[in-house]
């Protein structure tokens, strides 16, 4: 291929959690996900999927998608783009865009695989993708494994394991859940799976099955051995805590079968990416593991899907993988009518001190800020957060804002400089990738993001990650409170993380949202 600028470059991945990531008009990488664009979550870009009844879109959302994307380009003689999942006639329409661009299709994994190692800041380290499948050329592959040294990426050899078609489809028989797809392929189980393994055990007598299906990946033989029907909301109860235990346990095992003995060759730092790495409960294992060992985990803000546009990009610019993307994402869409909610609603001079007096008062904030995160996690430019030391917190958050399943937890926000203090086994994590456990001395205090089996979902913070949250956090700390938040994701429910303010002040009247915090001012309900 020959040389480009990065301005002259775009990348476009078409499937389920479509992106496009190019340089905008300040020079920066912007990774912008069609789902916030769109408001539909893991939105499909390409017109194979129209008429997909939820994730699908059409050709007028393609149009102002693409509008938008060239309204914001450094450079919109774009001469390359670097795509995936995109068909003849996406192509055509992309073409009506930058009509002296070239096509070139990218690798899947291999995408998945330079999201992660370029901004690890590892000089050389294993890689791993591991997700529901994708296409590296013409195979579809559920795994694969690499070595990255200086800036190249080398593929190793690797079995084709698939877990996480297996993880998910699990959900689908769980009650509690509710799925809302007809068959057991989702992308909204998952997250749920993990969420109810704390409150089950793992049953022995199962986990032979379980090994089983993570190898023959067949529901209807998994739900024989285990003696139930194999249809939608077939468990309820211990049953299901018991089945999401024993399958995340057994999900654990066969991820070591995968990762342990390429560690145990190569004795260098990992880097996880593909869906599977939003497992947390295992990345935080992987952690503990390696660092017995001296070596070092890594998982970036969009490890899933989300990531392949961006991944295509870094293929093609290593370097670039030094700029810190995590709230490199899609803009405030309507900017403009920031005004005249600024008319309309009551509101007042934001200051830390006020949000802190809120926050111990036991208010809900939502907070409204600049580009959007790059990723499926919320960490503090669209975020909701409370005061974690409420002890009904968690339910009156559910109650009067998120209406999110009981079983789901909410998660931690917390200074680097006090994670020693507080959990076991920490690591930095800016971008929500582990959960390690709450010391047990604490677990009272900050009940609210504190799960049943005791881990969390932390988020760590600096002056330079997220400057408010240190802030509020060191008045906290100043004022003689606990120095942790919770935060959870700004949406209006069922959709995906908001990025219009009209979104933003829908959730204020609709909802009982206290305060809603944009720019410099914080806003009340009518
Ligand atoms: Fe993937």
């Amino acid at each position: 291929m020959q040389n480009y600028n990065p301005n002259e470059v775009i990348s476009i991945y078409g499937s389920h959690d479509a992106s496009i990531t190019f340089i905008d008009k300040n020079n920066t990488i912007r990774v912008y996900e069609y789902e916030r664009f769109v408001k539909k979550r893991y939105a499909m870009f390409s017109s194979r999927f129209d008429g997909w009844d939820l994730m699908g879109s059409n050709q007028n959302e393609r149009i102002q998608f693409l509008t938008h994307i060239k309204n914001n380009l450094n450079n919109t003689n774009i001469k390359l783009i670097l795509y995936l999942e995109l068909n003849d006639d996406d192509k055509n329409l992309i073409k009506s865009f930058f009509p002296n661009a070239e096509f070139v299709l990218m690798k899947h994994h291999f995408s998945h695989a330079a999201s992660g190692y370029y901004t690890s800041k590892f000089k050389k380290s294993l890689i791993f993708s591991v997700d529901g499948g994708g296409w590296d050329f013409n195979l579809v592959y559920t795994t694969r494994a690499y070595l990255g040294e200086g800036d190249k990426i080398n593929e190793l050899n690797c079995q084709n394991y698939d877990f996480g078609n297996p993880y998910s489809a699990i959900g689908w028989l769980i009650s509690e859940i509710s799925p809302e797809h007809k068959t057991e392929h989702s992308l909204t189980n998952a997250g749920k799976v993990m969420g109810l393994c704390a409150y089950g055990k793992v049953r022995n007598e199962w986990i032979e099955h379980f090994e089983s299906y993570y190898v023959n990946k067949n529901l209807e033989s998994l739900c024989s051995s285990l003696g139930i029907k194999c249809e939608k909301n077939v468990l309820s109860g211990q049953d299901s805590f018991d089945v999401s235990t024993t399958s995340q346990y057994v999900f654990e095992r066969k991820m070591n079968e995968l990762v342990i003995p390429f560690v145990n060759e190569y004795k260098t730092n990992v880097v996880l990416v593909g869906g599977c790495a939003l497992n947390v409960l295992y990345n935080q294992k992987l952690h503990e593991y390696l660092k017995k060992l001296n070596l070092e985990l890594y998982v970036p803000s969009n490890p899933n899907d989300c990531g392949l546009s961006y991944g295509m990009f870094l293929t093609m610019f290593p370097n670039l993988g030094t700029q810190e993307i995590c709230y490199s994402g899609i803009e405030i869409l309507d900017a403009e009518l920031y005004d005249k909610f600024l008319s309309e609603y009551p509101n007042e001079d934001l200051t830390v001190d006020k949000i802190v007096q809120y926050l111990k008062q036991g208010k809900i904030l939502g907070l409204v800020n600049g580009h959007s995160e790059v990723g499926p996690r919320a960490l503090g430019n669209r975020s909701i957060i409370c005061d974690p030391s409420f002890p009904n917190m968690k339910d009156i958050l559910n109650a009067k804002v998120k209406f999110r399943e009981w079983f789901r937890p909410f998660a931690p926000v917390c200074r680097l400089q006090d994670i020693e203090k507080y959990f076991e086994n920490p690591k930095e994590s800016n971008y929500m990738s582990y959960a390690p456990m709450i010391k047990s001395e604490y677990t009272d205090r900050v009940k609210s993001i504190v799960h049943e089996d005791n881990t969390t979902r932390l988020q760590t913070t600096t002056s330079k990650t997220h400057n408010l949250f240190n802030e509020i956090l060191n008045k906290l700390d100043e004022l003689g409170h606990i120095p942790i938040i919770l935060n959870t994701s700004f949406n209006i429910k069922g959709l995906p993380i908001l990025t219009r303010y009209e979104d933003a002040f829908y959730v204020l009247e609709n909802t009982e949202l206290d305060f809603l915090v944009i720019k410099n001012k914080i806003f009340k309900n009518k």
